[in-house]
């Protein structure tokens, strides 16, 4: 952990990022990432495991404002760049529905009892006056509740209403499928140099020494810039990739699952790579894995995500020392070791999620010793802290 300092460069506060399909009763929701928080130190390889279908990609991107949060924040680099308000919209909406609804009914019940007044004015006034006094509290309650939510929404949005471009600049991802997040029809150039546009650099000059530059740091030649992704071997179009990131100098660079579709020959490579650009330039990288095999040598820290939550969290070392989940037990039990008497005895733990009882009180993240984390409810808080001691 050689340049880490303990100055969170991300902070993920409560993220969520829910995505729906379909409309009335077979409206659908996913919630591919569920109340999530976790802070990114300066400097460090931040690894983000778990299995297919976790929300992995969908944390780097809803990190990398590609996505509008549902809920949450993020902070980089000291400024708060995302604030999901769609929960607080939510709660407005609810508000608005349910004192439509005691509105209504309580005409209803004025009207009845008018009715059964039977013309006697001076009861039907009397009734009036009652009713009218009833309502007035149901929307002077609703509004002041709503006001109070209200007030919270420019606060959140004041400052992330727009991307601060030179900020979202300094975070750059490298996507997890290299043939199709590169445009086949740009050349290498085009590509690198698009960020750099977009970034604001016009001269043509600059942009070709950065471009050249940018290739050399990522082990591709400068012959390489006029030709087109296709002409590439897959560890190429990775290089390219990283190159695309690069170039505009960022400070963290999310990596999703960047070896994942190279053969394992290339895989080191690129790892070596992404080593370098850490130790020359002090980039900290979010490194995204389904898992362990390969954060188990390239990561300071490590989460664990399980069905958009966030299950465990602790140093590299102190998780496989000390793994407390479940679900992070099954997944360093899928870990193969270079010892034949470990692997002999190895056997692969199923993770079953009914194993929880969580009907008297619901799981949180909790931090059950300096630095590490983990995902439970306080009965099995108190278990954890037991196998800790
Ligand atoms: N744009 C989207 N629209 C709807 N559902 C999505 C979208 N992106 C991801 N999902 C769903 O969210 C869940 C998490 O996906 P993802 O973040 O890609 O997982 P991972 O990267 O860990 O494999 C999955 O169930 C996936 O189908
Ligand atoms: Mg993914």
């Amino acid at each position: 952990m050689n340049k880490t300092t303990e100055q969170p460069i991300l902070s993920v506060r409560r993220l969520k990022q829910y995505f729906s399909s379909g409309f009335g009763k077979q409206k659908m929701v996913v919630k591919a990432v569920d109340d999530v928080s976790f802070d990114i130190y300066k400097g460090e390889v931040f690894g983000l495991v778990g299995e297919s279908g976790c929300g992995k990609t969908t944390t780097g991107r809803s990190i990398i404002k590609l996505y509008e949060p549902t809920d949450g924040e993020v902070f980089f680099m000291g400024t708060r760049i995302s604030a999901g308000t769609q929960s607080l919209k939510e709660s407005i909406k609810t508000m608005r529905r349910e004192a439509h609804k005691q509105l209504a009914e309580l005409t209803l019940q004025e009207k009845k009892s008018i009715e059964e007044a039977q013309g006697n004015e001076a009861k039907i006034d009397a009734i009036k006056k009652d009713f009218e006094a009833q309502k007035e509290e149901v929307t002077k309650d609703r509004d002041a509740l709503i006001k109070n939510i209200k007030r919270d929404i420019p606060n959140r949005k004041e400052d992330t209403g727009k991307p601060n471009k030179e900020l979202m600049k300094r975070m750059q991802m490298i996507f997890q499928d290299p043939i199709a997040s590169l445009n086949p029809r740009m050349t290498v150039k085009e590509i690198i140099a698009e960020g750099l546009r977009i970034a604001g650099e016009k001269k043509d000059k600059e942009i070709n020494i950065q471009v050249n530059r940018v290739l050399e740091t990522v082990g591709l030649l400068p012959e390489h810039a006029s030709r087109y992704p296709h002409e590439f071997s897959g560890g190429q179009r990775q290089r390219i990739g990283i190159a695309r990131a690069l170039v505009v100098r960022p400070e963290f660079i999310i990596a999703d699952e960047p070896i994942s579709a190279l053969d394992v020959s290339i895989q080191a490579q690129v790892i070596n790579l992404l080593n370098d650009l850490r130790q020359e330039f002090g980039i900290t990288i979010m490194f995204i894995a389904h898992d362990l095999s390969v954060v188990k040598y390239f990561s300071d820290r490590i989460g664990v995500m399980y069905y958009g939550k966030l299950v465990e969290l602790a140093s590299k070392d102190e998780l496989f020392k000390n793994p407390l989940h479940p679900y992070t037990k099954s997944l360093l039990s899928a870990v193969p070791l270079p010892d034949p008497d470990y692997e002999k005895g190895r056997k692969r733990i199923k993770y079953d999620p009914t194993m929880h009882d969580y009907s008297k009180e619901l799981p949180d993240l909790h931090e059950v010793k300096p630095g590490h984390f983990i995902y439970a409810n306080t009965m099995e808080l108190e278990e954890y802290k037991k196998v800790l001691k």
